[in-house]
């Protein structure tokens, strides 16, 4: 969800306020994507490489985040499932504040009951990590180092493969996002902020996956 310090600028506004903005970009476009009866939303919150901004922005973005998966009622409403991926809580490094642990676990647990979409949200996540790990456990294993068997120990294994991968705020580079997953994908590539990205913006990437 790229481009939130710069839809901040453009309007003189401090970089935290492109962020609470953001996340409530994201509500909009989980609920347009509940009522398009797509399957999957998977997002990028924050990196493992976003930790070094500054101590305020990153205390901003954290609470963002627990009101984001704070958000029970409407994902109830929206018959959808939060889900997380990340670098696990308790490996080494790892530093995610256990409020915001806490808000992860309660949100999956409070919407685990819901059939429809799953929203994923990367926290603390970066895809080349994800993998070393995955290849690591197939080597501790005494796996093979294979497709079948990294698929079974990314972060989330019944994610499916990405159908379309969107990049907003004009950035025509891949990020350390979802690497494994997106073979395949389609790229969605729009000039939109983040916070401007909306229900028109979904439905112009959702056109590259049905033209397929
Ligand atoms: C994305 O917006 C939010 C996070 C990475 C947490 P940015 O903060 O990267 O916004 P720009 O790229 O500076 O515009
Ligand atoms: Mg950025």
């Amino acid at each position: 969800m790229d481009g939130n310090g710069r839809w901040a600028k453009r309007r003189g506004l401090p970089r935290t306020a492109g962020h609470t903005a953001g996340e409530e970009a994201l509500a909009a476009v989980v609920r347009a994507a509940a009522q398009r009866n797509i399957g999957w939303l998977t997002v990028f919150g924050f990196s493992t490489e976003n930790w070094v901004r500054p101590r305020a922005e990153v205390r901003h973005i954290l609470g963002l985040h627990r009101k984001l998966f704070g958000r029970i009622d409407e994902m109830n409403d929206n018959n959808a499932r939060i889900n997380w991926i990340g670098r696990p809580f308790d490996e080494h490094g790892a530093r995610t504040p256990v409020y915001v642990q806490r808000a992860i676990r309660k949100a999956i647990s409070d919407t685990e009951h819901n059939t429809g979409l799953v929203v994923t949200v990367a926290f603390d996540y970066g895809s080349r990590a994800e993998l070393v790990r995955a290849a690591s456990a197939c080597v501790a294993g005494a796996d093979d180092i294979d497709t079948t068997c990294i698929d079974q120990h990314l972060y989330a294994p019944q994610l499916p493969p990405v159908d379309v991968l969107v990049r907003t705020s004009g950035e025509t580079r891949i990020s350390n996002f979802l690497l494994w997953q997106i073979n395949g994908a389609s790229v969605y590539f729009t000039e939109k902020t983040w916070p401007d990205f909306d229900a028109v913006e979904l439905d112009r990437a959702l056109s590259l996956v049905a033209s397929k």
